[in-house]
């Protein structure tokens, strides 16, 4: 499913880096976040160690805490949700779009009360959110985390016709550099980015414990850090990425046009004027396990996402929404299976893949 690029170019960024004995708080983290600012278009950008760090420190930083709450979708990654309670406010679970997986803007509407303060969305798999969700954020001050985690290189048209790539598609934008993720730092990994003049500076100040330049420390941070060899590896594999997302598009152009007709399998669907990131190819259908089974037989790789939806988890078993039935966060649960699209797939990988979509059938 998934397999890290790594060329002489990274390998050289990263010993450099070392020979130098400069491995933290140097240029290397500085330009990182220049360069992921550029590419996002957003004001600033801050590495940090990790996208789940990065949630808890948009949060912080926004001021969330106890007394508040955060409209989170309940089909995505825990991390996303448990941010939440790590900053002590309360998560609340809305359902998601039957099509693109993403926040359901009508079940976001409906879960408003006077204590909600923030919603995240996530462009999941690297399907950019509905970008309604930005103006309903706006018009109800409400600040709008985008957890950006799957969606490196994915772009959306804006209701105004503009066009936004993932990390500027919210006030606080969140990123995960895990190895399997569309471009990656060589570990563990993450960035902050922001289009929000009063963010510009504390996305920055977090990840080093709330310290001004003069090394005060003015509010709660902590140490986020990236350090400057994977942010080095990291300015590589960005110089690389948008060649790498167009290769996940092509291939999931050859699988779309396969599936077309497919009796038992249903292709993921493109929400209108986006460009998909393609983090993960989930196909649907009613019989995954025979699915999985005819794909192992091929020597194909498969994973089921999110099958236990994050408010029924144990962690939520105090939750009020725990017994809470999300219809389509339950119906994806039990009719998704990704199939791999990672930019480093071969030709002859590719064609195998195909083959087993092509001849499954039950027996
Ligand atoms: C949607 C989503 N949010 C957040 C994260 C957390 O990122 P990390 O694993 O870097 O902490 C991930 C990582 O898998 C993710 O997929």
């Amino acid at each position: 499913m998934a397999r890290p690029s790594w060329s002489d170019e990274m390998r050289s960024a990263a010993v450099e880096t070392l020979d130098s004995r400069h491995w933290v708080k140097g240029r290397q983290v500085q330009a990182f976040g220049n360069e992921f600012a550029n590419y996002c278009g957003t004001l600033n950008a801050a590495p940090c160690q990790n996208g789940s760090s990065a949630l808890w420190a948009a949060l912080k930083i926004a001021g969330i805490g106890p007394g508040d709450e955060v409209i989170v979708p309940s089909y995505t990654f825990i991390s996303t949700a448990t941010c939440i309670v790590l900053v002590g406010a309360q998560p609340v679970f809305v359902d998601v779009e039957p099509d693109f997986f993403c926040l359901e803007l009508d079940s976001v509407r409906k879960a408003l009360t006077s204590r909600t303060k923030a919603v995240i969305g996530v462009h999941l798999f690297g399907q950019p959110y509905d970008p309604k969700l930005i103006d309903f954020c706006e018009s109800n001050n409400l600040l709008l985390i985008e957890d950006a985690a799957q969606a490196h290189g994915a772009r959306q048209q804006m209701t105004d016709g503009s066009v936004r790539v993932a990390g500027a598609m919210g006030d606080v934008g969140c990123f995960s550099f895990f190895p399997s993720k569309n471009m990656a730092v060589g570990g563990e990994g993450g960035m902050l980015t922001t289009i929000r003049e009063e963010f510009s500076s504390r996305i920055q100040s977090i990840t080093n414990h709330g310290r001004t330049p003069n090394l005060e420390s003015v509010e709660l941070g902590s140490n986020l850090r990236m350090s400057e060899v994977a942010a080095a590896i990291g300015r590589k594999q960005l110089s690389c990425l948008d060649e790498w997302v167009q290769t996940r598009r092509d291939t999931a152009d050859r699988y779309a046009a396969l599936l077309e007709n497919h009796p038992l399998i249903d292709a993921p669907v493109v929400r209108p004027n986006a460009q998909h990131a393609w983090h993960q190819y989930c196909v649907q259908t009613p019989h995954p396990e025979a699915l999985q089974a005819h794909l192992d037989k091929h020597e194909v790789d498969s994973r089921r996402y999110y099958t236990t939806p994050i408010h029924q988890q144990q962690i939520f078993a105090n939750h009020y929404q725990h017994e809470t039935i999300l219809p389509e966060t339950a119906k994806l649960g039990e009719t998704l299976v990704a199939i791999p699209v990672m930019h480093e797939l071969t030709e002859l990988e590719i064609l195998r893949i195909m083959v087993a979509l092509e001849t499954f059938q039950l027996d």
